[in-house]
């Protein structure tokens, strides 16, 4: 049955396919009040009156923000256990790359992912599922890298599958094959160069690949040497800079990748040569709220001509939390972006981190992933901390909550 919305305050976001960058990053392309009609899973219309076609069903907006769903490009939402123990240690100031080099950290959450079934992995991602979509999220992307093991790594990816087959959203699977190390450093990535990698190509053929480039996980050399293998095959993405900037921003942009994720220590010249190359830079403002109060500066690096998506980063260690109007909150206080540049790195460049060019604005022929907000003023969606700013979500063209 076709849907109809109307009398919405429609963040449209309609442009160029692609990532926006510049003056067309804050561009919502608004329509101050219209209708927009939804059928077969899809937009079907788009303007300040649609018709109504017999047999719709209506949803009456009354004058609220109506935009395109949230797409959180970025979390670590699959995994098992709890970093509680050590969120009291970070509390009384010891710091994360600490907790990491005592073996906690990253380490403590392989250990119990590797104890939990791939049953049990997909029922807890289901359930953090459940909960971005009522807050919005259509669009996911979820790590594997908890395992660190070639089978405990495809475990991880094949329970993102399975939860991925129940949700009305869609998942991205991204594999993480460089997210730390266990025993030697030099070893370890020669393993999974030469063993991990070939195993999840085979059954995983087109999947990005991710590594954490970073003081006490992979070295500069070995996420180089990870991503000239994997980019035969796979688009790839990187941690970088969260902490300590190691040389990994110039690398990526000569590889060519997707998204540099983090950012926070990255200096002014690597932000600058990541603006100007085709490279992505993602920013993770829950993180810096979390851990260590450092923020990436997006301000600076979007004046620089960059292209930004704004995502949770959702994980137990740096970053608990799926709300994306968290993240969009925070990136306006703290990391120098406007509310409408928050909101569009949020939608449609997100969109395009994921290789995803079908969503996150509201056109004829786009997939119908919608939400409508409780508000008639969608700075409340930057303004307000700690609720859910969202009324109604559309997703796939189904109403779902
Ligand atoms: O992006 N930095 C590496 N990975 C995650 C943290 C994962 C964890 O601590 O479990 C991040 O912050």
């Amino acid at each position: 049955m076709p849907l109809l919305i109307r009398n919405a305050r429609i963040l449209t976001l309609a442009g160029p396919t692609g990532p926006r960058r510049g003056k067309a990053l804050g561009d919502l392309g608004l329509i101050p009040q219209g209708d927009v009609l939804v059928a077969d899973g899809k937009i079907a219309a788009v303007g300040p009156k649609v018709e109504l076609p017999a047999g719709a069903e209506i949803i009456e907006a009354q004058g609220r923000v109506l935009m395109p769903g949230f797409v959180d490009c970025h979390t670590h939402a699959c995994w098992a256990g709890d970093r509680l123990a050590e969120w009291e240690m970070k509390l009384n100031g010891l710091p994360y790359l600490e907790i990491l080099k005592k073996g906690g950290g990253i380490h403590a959450t392989v250990k119990a992912v590797r104890e939990a079934t791939q049953k049990q992995l997909a029922a807890n991602l289901r359930a953090r599922l459940t909960l971005m979509l009522r807050d919005g999220t259509t669009t996911v992307e979820v790590k594997s890298g908890y395992g660190l093991t070639t089978e405990a790594e495809l475990k991880m990816l094949r329970a993102i599958r399975r939860a991925a087959g129940d949700w009305a959203g869609t998942v991205v699977a991204t594999a993480l094959l460089g997210h730390a190390f266990e025993g030697d450093p030099d070893e370890y990535a020669r393993m999974v160069v030469k063993e991990m990698l070939p195993e999840v190509s085979k059954e995983f053929p087109d999947i990005p690949i991710d590594a954490f480039c970073e003081e006490g996980a992979w070295s500069l050399e070995a996420c180089v040497r990870l991503f000239e293998k994997a980019a035969k095959h796979h688009p790839f993405r990187v941690h970088a800079d969260q902490f300590t900037s190691r040389g990994m921003i110039p690398e990526a942009i000569r590889l060519f990748a997707r998204s540099v994720d983090h950012l926070e220590a990255a200096t002014k010249a690597d932000l600058t040569a990541l603006a100007k190359s085709q490279t992505m830079g993602v920013i993770l403002p829950c993180t810096g709220f979390h851990t260590d109060g450092r923020y990436t500066r997006a301000g600076f690096f979007v004046d620089a001509g960059g292209a930004v998506a704004l995502a949770t980063n959702c994980n137990p260690g740096s970053s608990p939390t799926h709300s994306m109007p968290f993240a969009i909150a925070l990136a306006v206080r703290f990391c120098g972006l406007s509310i409408s540049e928050a909101i569009v790195a949020a939608t449609v460049n997100a969109a395009a981190v994921l290789g995803l060019s079908d969503r996150g604005t509201i056109e004829a022929g786009k997939r119908a992933d919608l939400i409508l907000l409780g508000h008639k003023d969608e700075r409340l969606l930057a303004y307000e901390l700690g609720g859910n700013p969202v009324d109604t979500v559309i997703c796939g063209g189904a109403r779902v909550s």
